[in-house]
Order: C-alpha cells, then sequence, then structure tokens
C-alpha cells in the first residue's frame, strides 16, 4: 500500500534534513529519502548528504589533524616548548576523520526518529499527480511508491569534472578521493585555487606535500574582497603553497609513477606538472539526473539547477518547492539549511525570510577567510558611497599571546548613514568572528553600533570593535 505524507524531502543532505526535522516540529507528517551513495564501511546508509559525508565535516577533520601537526612542528618552538621528531599517522588521522562523520550522520539516524521524521532509503524519482498528490517512486532498499501533497526537491550537488580528465579518485580525484588519499603523496597537484583547492591543498601541505596548484582565471580569489584576496595570497605563497594563474589544462595523464599534467602557462608557454596524485576542483554541478522532472512539468536552467522564485523556494509545479545547491546562489551548508527552515515555515502558513545578502562565506585555510555582505569592488559597480576601517590582529594583545597575528579585519560601511555594508577578515578564527558581523548586517547595525558594543578583553573580537571605530578614524590601539 502505498504512504501518504504531508511532506516528501528528497535528500537528507544539511537542506534536507533540516527541512524534514523543520515540517516534522510543524505538525507535518514528513518522509526524507535519501539515495544513499555514501554507505559506512559495512555498506549500511549514511544520511547527511555531501556536507557530513564527503565536505564540511569530514574536512574540516582533516583540517584540525593537520594544523595540531603543523603547530607541533613549527609554532610551538616559540613558546619556548621543545618536541623531538614529530611524525603523523595517515591512517590514524584518516580513521578519526571517518569516525567523527559516523558519529553526525549517525546523530540525523536519532534526530529523525525524535522528530517522527519517516526515513526512505532509497532514490526518488517523480511518477506524476494522483489524487494524494505527488507520487514518488522509490527505488532501493524501501522499494515502492509513496505521495505527498507537498515535496521539498534538495538533491545536492556534486563534483564538476573536465572533459578527458577522468576521476578514478585514486591518482586523480574530486573531493571524496581527496578526503581519502592511504598515503601521504610526495607531490600533489590541484587544479583549481578556489574553496576546496585550498582547504584541501593546505591540509597536505601541513602534513608534509609539496603542493602545487594551477587556477584557470589570472585573479586569485576573485569573490573574495581584493585587500583579503592579495593578503591570502601572500600568506600562502610564504607558507609554500606554489601558486600558478592564469593557466590553460591541456591534458592529464596518469601511470604507474603518477600524474602528469600538461599547461600552459599564463605566457601560454607549455608546461608540465608531475605529481603523486592530483585533486581537481573546479566547482560543483547539481544533482537532478533521474529525478524524473519531466513528470512535473519542471524544466533546468541551462546550467542544470531548478528554478525557483527568490522568496520562497517555490518550482513552478505548486507545491513543489527546490533547496540548497540544487537552485541559485551560494553552494553553502547554512545556505541550505535556511531554505529548508525558510521552505517548512511557509508550508505552515509563518512568514520566513532569507537576507541573502547577510549568508557568510568562510575558507577554511589558516589563517581562515570569512565575509559577509559586499566586497570593496562591488560596492565600487554600484557607485556606493563608503567608508573603510580596518585594524591588524597584529595590534591585538590575545592574537600575539596565541602567536597568530597575521591578518586583519575590515568594515564597510556606507559614508552618510554608517550601515555596515560588509564586513571581511582574514586571520585566527574568522570562521567565529564572522558570526558578529552577520548579526550586526542582519539588524542593519551601523558601525558605530558594533563599536560601542563592550567587547571582551582580551579577545580577538577587539579587532572587530577597532576595525568600526577606524571607518570613523577612531581606532583606539592603532
Ligand atoms: P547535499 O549535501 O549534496 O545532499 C543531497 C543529498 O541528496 C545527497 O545525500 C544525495 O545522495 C541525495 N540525493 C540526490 N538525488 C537523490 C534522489 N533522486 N533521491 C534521493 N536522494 C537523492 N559548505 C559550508 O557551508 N561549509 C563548509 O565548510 C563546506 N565544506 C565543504 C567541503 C567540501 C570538500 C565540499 C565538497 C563541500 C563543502 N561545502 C561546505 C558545501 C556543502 O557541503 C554543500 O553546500 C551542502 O552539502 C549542500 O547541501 P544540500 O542539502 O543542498 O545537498
Ligand atoms: P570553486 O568554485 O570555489 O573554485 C573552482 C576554481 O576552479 C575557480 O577558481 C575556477 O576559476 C577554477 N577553474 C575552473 N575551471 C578550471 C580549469 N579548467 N582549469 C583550472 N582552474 C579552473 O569550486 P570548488 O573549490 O570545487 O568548490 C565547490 C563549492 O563547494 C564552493 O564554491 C563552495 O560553494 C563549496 N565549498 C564550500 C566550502 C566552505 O564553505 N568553506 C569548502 C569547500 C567547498
Amino acid at each position: 500500500m502505498s504512504q501518504v505524507f504531508d511532506v516528501l524531502v528528497i535528500g537528507a543532505g544539511p537542506g534536507g534534513y533540516i527541512a524534514a526535522i523543520r515540517a516534522a516540529q510543524l505538525g507535518f507528517k514528513v518522509a526524507c529519502a535519501e539515495a544513499n551513495p555514501y554507505a559506512d564501511p559495512k555498506g549500511e546508509p549514511r544520511l547527511g548528504g555531501t556536507c557530513l559525508n564527503v565536505g564540511c565535516i569530514p574536512s574540516k577533520a582533516l583540517l584540525a589533524s593537520s594544523e595540531e601537526f603543523e603547530k607541533i612542528s613549527h609554532h610551538v618552538a616559540n613558546h619556548g616548548i621543545s618536541v623531538g621528531n614529530v611524525s603523523i599517522d595517515i591512517k590514524k588521522m584518516l580513521a578519526r576523520k571517518d569516525e567523527i562523520v559516523t558519529k553526525m550522520t549517525g546523530g540525523i539516524n536519532f534526530l529523525f526518529k525524535k522528530n517522527k521524521v519517516t526515513s526512505l532509503k532509497g532514490h526518488a524519482s517523480f511518477v506524476g499527480k494522483g489524487a494524494d498528490g505527488y507520487q514518488i517512486k522509490i527505488t532501493g532498499k524501501d522499494a515502492g511508491t509513496v505521495s505527498a501533497k507537498n515535496v521539498i526537491i534538495a538533491t545536492g550537488s556534486k563534483a564538476r569534472h573536465l572533459p578527458g580528465i577522468p576521476v578514478d579518485n585514486v591518482l586523480v580525484c574530486d573531493n571524496e578521493g581527496a578526503l581519502q588519499f592511504a598515503s601521504l603523496p610526495k607531490r600533489l597537484g590541484v587544479i583549481g585555487a578556489g574553496v576546496i583547492g585550498l582547504e584541501l591543498g593546505s591540509v597536505w601541505r601541513r602534513v608534509g606535500s609539496q603542493v602545487t596548484v594551477l587556477e584557470a582565471l589570472p585573479t586569485f580569489l576573485g569573490a573574495c574582497d581584493e585587500g583579503i584576496a592579495k593578503e591570502a595570497k601572500k600568506i600562502f605563497t610564504k607558507q609554500g603553497l606554489d601558486m600558478h594563474l592564469g593557466v590553460k589544462i591541456e591534458s592529464v595523464k596518469t601511470d604507474k609513477k603518477g600524474v602528469v599534467v600538461a599547461y600552459q602557462d599564463n605566457a601560454g608557454k607549455p608546461q608540465k606538472l608531475e605529481c603523486d596524485r592530483l585533486i581537481v576542483s573546479v566547482g560543483r554541478v547539481p544533482n537532478t539526473e533521474g529525478l524524473n522532472l519531466q513528470a512535473v512539468q519542471i524544466k533546468t536552467d541551462e546550467r542544470g539547477f531548478i528554478p525557483i522564485n527568490d522568496h520562497t523556494c517555490a518550482t513552478v509545479a505548486p507545491g513543489i518547492y527546490a533547496i540548497g545547491d540544487v537552485v541559485r546562489g551560494p553552494m553553502l551548508a547554512h545556505k541550505a539549511e535556511d531554505e529548508g527552515v525558510l521552505v517548512a515555515e511557509l508550508l505552515a502558513g509563518q512568514k520566513p525570510h532569507i537576507d541573502y545578502n547577510c549568508i557568510p562565506w568562510v575558507i577554511y585555510t589558516d589563517p581562515e577567510i570569512a565575509w559577509v555582505g559586499k566586497t570593496e569592488q562591488q560596492l565600487k559597480a554600484e557607485g556606493r558611497s563608503y567608508k573603510v576601517g580596518q585594524f591588524p590582529f597584529m595590534a591585538n594583545g590575545r592574537a600575539l599571546g596565541m602567536d597568530r597575528a597575521d591578518g586583519f579585519v575590515k568594515i564597510l560601511a556606507d559614508t552618510k548613514t554608517d550601515e555596515v555594508l560588509g564586513v571581511h577578515i582574514i586571520g585566527p578564527n574568522a570562521s567565529d568572528l564572522i558570526a558578529e558581523a552577520a548579526l550586526a548586517m542582519e539588524f542593519k547595525a551601523a558601525a558605530e553600533d558594533i563599536a560601542r558594543v563592550c567587547h571582551p578583553h582580551p579577545s580577538l573580537s577587539e579587532v572587530m570593535r577597532e576595525a568600526a571605530l577606524a571607518t570613523d578614524q577612531r581606532a583606539l590601539n592603532m
């Protein structure tokens, strides 16, 4: 017998599982179908999507291990601490990461049970519309047909591969293989100096790989504020990341010795990069294959995304919504989560709203890069009159005490109204510090509002306050 739900969510990544939980909290009868390409080592299906299985969580676990290694190897000597030969067991580092993933993905099973969300293990595809709403076929462990009045598509994204460059996830890897290297590659090549390339490139550099990054664009970190991108390039180059911008990849060949990338450098000269492993991180593409969207008259756009109403995430099919990486906007877990909550609350008759300008970005390099709102180049292009306040971590006692004084906070505020228009950070704990800026911008705060709030001393957050004061040339400690 076919089961009937108020809401069926397709995909149990951060968009889907959060949408399912919020809808259940609001009293709906909810199911969440997950195709589960990410089985655990015993073959058991795992919830959590890209983020928990092969994205945010495992990458940050490796990041933390590699940071500890680098700290002990190179930085504790400044504190008067001497250590003998430091070594790292890559297998143990990966096992720790896998344990964290297992804990987190298992946590979603618990949350589904707690909130009475029916978890359907299997691939979902649309069949059409019947008396009980949309009919969806599930293939896999929980095979059958279910019906739902409302459907939330949260099928996420997968790595984009380059034509003619097959990814085997052993020698040539996307994010999945790059989180699983069985041994340390002596020489690691990375195609794409974006978020994944820089984060994972940094992980393997810290534990001893010699990393070369090949980037097609002539500019570095084009989405960042130019001042931050310039500082980041300087710091990463000093750390030993060998970056080549403006290159054109010609071919990638593998043999027993490893990988050879043939490319043209920015002067058009032919070059070769020989490496033991290669990460291809050139963006991600939305997952819509196999959903049979034509059965519900939904057409994807020219880039494969599902078109939606920008405010409600509604598709052209009444009662069908799409959220997260499968729709426009930044491919970020917290953006997917917020859209999941928004749709559930809309279905319950509430009036939720997302201000996409206030979604923070973080690049988990060392130092971290984080921002919210507009960059200086965007404000210039808009012809907006703005002022800049910048303050370095070098002038902050806590940062010096931590031996983490690289970087700065930069605040952009409207010249006339003082409204905060953008906050950009490169420095220690930027991922946490940016939350204050996101809150300020959500409340349309002025730079003066941040400056008048009492910040704890000594703390990194004082740099935020000083940058706010600096928009009016009133910084106190510089
Ligand atoms: P996904 O997490 O991709 O989940 C979609 C789920 O749908 C998958 O489990 C898939 O199996 C399932 N599915 C697909 N089709 C079907 C179907 N037909 N039937 C049933 N199930 C289906 N973002 C951050 O904010 N911070 C980070 O630090 C960060 N780090 C990242 C690191 C890496 C290496 C990568 C690759 C990504 C990272 N991201 C990060 C991005 C983040 O992972 C994504 O933005 C987020 O996972 C998107 O959530 P989602 O729910 O839209 O989709
Ligand atoms: P990206 O879009 O961040 O970067 C891709 C880079 O590859 C760009 O700089 C692009 O110019 C370059 N590129 C494209 N084609 C190329 C080619 N043929 N040769 C050389 N370079 C080429 O994509 P990435 O790093 O794959 O990450 C995908 C997405 O995942 C991110 O955009 C982000 O949304 C999400 N993510 C978020 C993280 C976070 O929030 N900290 C961490 C990791 C991923």
